[in-house]
């Protein structure tokens, strides 16, 4: 229910004006104090066409608006304050949130159409950085969002398993490794083989043409090469879907860069066929000059293709393979220019796709106000991470809820919940810095508040017995009124995430409607035996779907008892 649009609309037909609905609409306002009303209209834009003064038009519109809407119309100095019948829409939004179930708020922006979405896409032989973990949590968000709009997710695990990093490991690994090591703990071993690569390489100058040499090999594909590669690959993955399983979080595909490699050919010829491959150097590149940014890389001088080349490659295959609407890459924002880049070479071969590849952004997670490297080994182990974040919710329930059963399963979800609740609460562009400390905080605005918030709702119904019956609600004070407007917000508050691709506006709102409706809980007696008992529940109902919902859409479980 657009409040805002109900009103425009009883103001039109109730004076003469030239002006249409929607210019009407567009003046509304919603007032910051309650006791200003619901909806408000400033009489400005009517003074000159009907040639009174404000106060005195929001005088004769206020006594002459009469709808079965409103509650009360006020006129204070040049304003109608409007205040809405608050029983009636109560009624109807509690109703309808009640009979939609988990379905309340979906809209049908998308047509069942593809979005692909590009996440966490973390580099095989690494460690899966913060960065990797905003991505993937991000994207997940996204993915649900999309979905909820009426469009069909693809996500997309775009794995860094190719380049010449896997050169510089090769040779790391012929000179220092150890293959048992390697295989008792791979990603840390193999962390330490690149690191070491960097430090002797910084003496060593010739260390990166062995390395270069190597990825050529591997690009050209000798077996030797393959056979570490596919090796460092598997390794990696095994533990890369630890996280993914303590996130909950799936993919619909793992085509990595490694995917591409017999692919490029493709694109390189499109570019040379349309005269957009330049030497340079002895480097094949595409000049973006008229789009002011540096030329795209496309072939390194001994004939090796790039990170760009194989995003091309794979821009291609994507429309190909999904026809996709959409094409999303949720990726850290020092990135950008490369995504420029991409966007202009594949508008220079004239694909019209090209307009419907959206960079999604993030800021950083800094550590001492540094981006965390994983070359330099600055980098927090985000399974140590979840880990403690879990133990610590474990803790808790030990402390506060010990019979509780299944124990083990909701310090989990308790656990993650605040990890992943904690990076999407803030606009994803903002950079903040790493604290362990404040990941895991239970209280304030964080996951595990609206998390409890959830099982409070379950268990007023559970005591309650709450049985749904079919009858007209009978709310009209202003704690629940307050709960029942934020309800109606939730599908524009769908809207908004899926128009800014910004999953913080639902994290914001579920924090919002856990406040209203705890405020509700502490001074409102729900369970008392009277005649709007089954309003209260009804209420409480509708805030434990849409808490419910809301915890969904960020990628977060809601257990009903904690
Ligand atoms: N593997 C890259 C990195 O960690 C991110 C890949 C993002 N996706 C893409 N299609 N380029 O920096």
């Amino acid at each position: 229910m657009n409040f805002k649009q109900l009103v425009a609309k009883s103001i039109h037909q109730t004076i003469n004006t030239k002006y249409s609905e929607d210019d009407l609409y567009n003046v509304l306002e919603i007032p910051k104090h309650t006791s200003f009303g619901d909806v408000a209209f400033p009489c400005f834009i009517l003074s000159k066409t009907l040639k009174q003064p404000p106060q005195k038009i929001a005088e004769e519109l206020a006594s002459s608006l009469k709808s079965q809407y409103f509650q009360e119309v006020k006129a204070v100095g040049p304003y109608v304050n409007l205040f809405l019948n608050k029983e009636y829409f109560s009624c109807e939004i509690v109703k309808t949130v009640v009979e939609l179930k988990q379905n309340y708020g979906s809209l049908k922006i998308g047509n069942g159409e593809n979005i692909t979405i590009d996440l966490s896409s973390p580099n095989i032989a690494r460690r899966f950085s913060m960065g990797h973990l905003r991505s993937a949590v991000i994207g997940n968000s996204i993915a649900n969002i999309v979905e909820k709009c009426g469009y069909k997710p693809v996500k997309i695990n775009h794995l860094g398993d190719w380049g010449t990093q896997f050169g510089k490991l090769i040779v790391a690994y012929k000179k220092w490794g150890d293959r048992q090591k390697v295989e008792a703990e791979p990603i840390k071993e193999l962390l330490k083989l690149y690191v070491k690569f960097h430090e002797e390489a910084e003496k060593q100058k010739e260390l990166e043409d062995e390395a270069r040499a190597y990825f050529k090999k591997l690009e050209d594909g000798d077996e030797e090469s393959l056979a570490l590669w596919k090796w460092f690959r598997e390794e990696s993955l095994k533990e890369f879907q630890l996280i993914y399983d303590l996130l909950n979080i799936t993919f619909d595909s793992f085509n990595g860069e490694a995917f591409f490699n017999d692919k490029m050919e493709e694109v390189v010829e499109l570019l040379a066929n349309k005269q957009l491959l330049i030497e340079d150097n002895g480097a094949q590149v595409v000049r973006l000059d008229e789009e002011e940014m540096p030329p795209c890389l496309i072939r390194k001088s001994d004939g090796a293709t790039l990170y760009a080349t194989r995003d091309l490659s794979a821009a291609i295959y994507r429309k190909r393979t999904y026809n996709f609407s959409k094409s999303i890459y949720v990726v850290g924002n020092e990135q950008s220019l490369h995504f420029k880049q991409l966007i202009a070479v594949l508008k220079k071969l004239e694909f019209d796709f090209a307009d419907d590849m959206i960079h999604v952004p993030f800021g950083l997670i800094l550590k001492d106000g540094k981006k965390m490297s994983t070359r330099k080994g600055r980098v927090v182990l985000l399974e140590e991470v979840l880990r403690e974040a879990i133990t610590m919710a474990n803790q808790n329930i030990q402390d506060k809820n010990p019979l509780l059963q299944n124990k083990e399963e909701i310090a989990n979800q308790v656990g993650v919940g605040a990890v992943i609740f904690h990076d999407l609460k803030n606009e994803r562009m903002n950079n903040f810095e790493f604290s362990l400390e404040e990941m895991l905080k239970f209280e304030g605005e964080t996951g595990p508040y609206v998390q409890y918030t959830f099982a409070r709702a379950c268990s007023i119904l559970k005591k309650a017995n709450y049985v749904e019956v079919n009858q007209n609600l009978t709310l009209n004070d202003d704690l629940s009124w307050e709960i029942v407007k934020q309800l109606n917000d939730f599908p524009f508050i769908i809207e908004k995430a899926y128009h800014r691709l910004e999953p913080s506006v639902i994290a914001k709102y579920v924090i919002d409607l856990a406040q209203s409706f705890n405020k509700y809980y502490g001074s409102v007696k729900i369970l008392h035996e009277d005649t709007e008992k089954q309003s209260r529940l009804a209420l409480v109902q509708a805030v434990k779907i849409v808490l419910h919902e809301g915890l969904r859409l960020l990628g977060i479980s809601a257990p009903e008892e904690m």
